[in-house]
């Protein structure tokens, strides 16, 4: 059951590790190498793209595939994984069909060229990105769409949530929970005006604030961060242009012209509130944390010095996917009163990313920041975790070993936990040469120490986007 089906394509993330499954399963798990510990209690759980129909093997983007949730259940000590497709009605459409409907990002291509879209609408909505807990619910999101209610721990399908019919935009897939007041900040963006949309979700799932931002032009925007007090947005410079797709460049593409700014909006903001702050031109994919210290918000985020995101496929089929590309933890700090950016590299020996902290600390000064490292020699492949430590600036490195390979290891406090990093680092790992899939668990107190749990999966785990933990019910 594990090893890798052949698919006859050059396209890299149809291959491999990232060759999709096609069945469901539930199976307890009981083949352990260490002890799953009893305070760990709850979801771990990883979503990427599976696709089920591929219009075109060649143009397949990443961002294209079903989502898919991979989910292993602890439950004082005993562990159960699942996989389950998001049922979204995109995928209903298609497997009623028999075929895709949607051509994904190639599509976007066929829209400059005056195709117009399928009758079933312009996008489908994969839900293949992040997951997002709040009010008691998981949701599992993709950021041109409303978010999809999931249920646990069976992770069946409820649908896709409007809040009551009130939001008016794209929902990304990294809205912000505060673990204090309960609240959650969430956005989108558009290529079209207005081209980035905010708003705010009460403790109890009511949506009770939106405001359009202005900015000079659409770009993607995939991440935002939070303080006590604000919201911060990410202008960089991955831009719509429908004029430079007309004239046969891409639609959506670096565009370092644009520039790379830094929004500080009050929670509970309107658009002229907001307050830009230049910063050196990059990219940033996924922000860790932020927080304020005096006159200032420090953002802390995986930051590269450029992406050609949308030419991800061609430059993972030539291996030609380059350290500018790849992320390195690096911090800004915004004055809010001198309306002065500084900004530097918290480390520049390592590329990582999908950084994460203890959530209990999102918006407030964390300590501890855990990111997934990039192995610039096997096409950026993730071959350890890292540990960040703010205070003293040591970096931990918790190696995987040989053709080992990791994703986005999520942290977890133990049941009565009592300090930052009192708990553990969760992740999902491909094991290249035994050609099985694991999910280890890691003490993230003693980091570079062996695993205290690496627990087989009987099915493969394909490699996904982003990890995320539910509490017991
Ligand atoms: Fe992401």
């Amino acid at each position: 059951m594990n090893a890798i089906t052949k698919i006859e394509t050059a396209n890299p993330f149809l291959s491999g590790n990232y060759a999709p499954v096609t069945e469901e399963h539930t199976a307890p798990l009981i083949e352990v190498s260490g002890t799953i510990p009893t305070d760990l209690n709850g979801h771990f759980l990883r979503i990427g793209p599976n696709p089920v129909f591929v219009p075109d093997e060649e143009t397949y983007h990443i961002f294209d595939g079903d989502g898919m949730i991979h989910a292993v259940q602890f439950e004082e000590g005993r562990a159960t994984y699942r996989n389950r497709f998001v049922d979204t009605e995109g995928l209903r459409l298609e497997r009623a069909k028999g075929t895709w409907i949607w051509k994904g990002m190639a599509g976007m291509a066929d829209l400059v060229k005056g195709v117009p879209p399928p009758a079933e609408g312009m996008m489908k909505n994969t839900a293949n990105t992040a997951m997002v807990y709040h009010n008691n619910t998981l949701f599992a999101l993709m950021e041109a769409a409303p978010p999809h209610k999931m249920t646990l721990p069976d992770l069946g399908t409820v649908g896709e949530e409007t809040f009551g019919g009130k939001l008016t935009h794209p929902f990304t897939a990294h809205p912000k929970v505060d673990a204090v007041t309960g609240e959650m900040m969430t956005f989108g963006y558009s290529p079209f005006p207005p081209f980035l949309t905010y708003s705010v979700v009460s403790p109890s799932g009511e949506l009770v604030h939106t405001t359009p931002v202005t900015m000079p032009k659409g770009v993607m925007m995939h991440d935002c961060a939070i303080t006590e007090n604000f919201t911060v947005f990410l202008d960089m410079p991955i831009t719509f242009d429908f004029q430079r797709a007309m004239s046969g460049g891409l639609m959506l593409d670096w565009e370092p012209e644009n520039g790379s700014r830094l929004g500080v909006i009050p929670r509970f903001g309107k658009d002229e509130d907001v307050k830009w702050f230049d910063v050196d031109i990059s990219m940033v994919f996924h922000v860790s944390n932020a927080w304020e210290e005096g006159d200032e918000v420090v953002v802390q985020a995986s930051r590269s010095l450029k992406s050609d995101i949308s030419r991800a496929t061609e430059m993972a089929a030539k291996h030609e996917l380059m350290s500018d590309q790849l992320g390195q933890l690096y911090e800004w700090r915004l004055n809010m009163k001198t309306g002065k950016a500084t900004e530097r590299h918290l480390d520049t020996q390592h590329h990582c990313d999908f950084p994460r902290i203890n959530d209990d600390l999102a918006g407030r000064k964390s300590r501890y920041t855990y990111a997934a490292r990039f192995d610039l020699d096997h096409d950026a492949l993730f071959n350890a975790e890292l540990k960040y430590d703010n205070e003293t600036g040591a970096i931990l490195v918790h190696e995987l070993g040989a053709g080992r390979w990791g994703g986005e290891g999520v942290f977890v406090k133990r049941d009565g936990a009592k300090a930052e990093d009192d708990g553990y680092v969760i992740l999902f790992v491909w094991d290249e040469n035994a050609q099985r899939s694991e999910c280890l668990i890691i003490d993230a107190r003693n980091f570079e120490s062996p695993p205290v749990a690496t627990i087989r999966i009987p099915y493969r785990v394909p490699f996904g986007f982003h990890a995320g933990w539910a509490p017991a019910a």
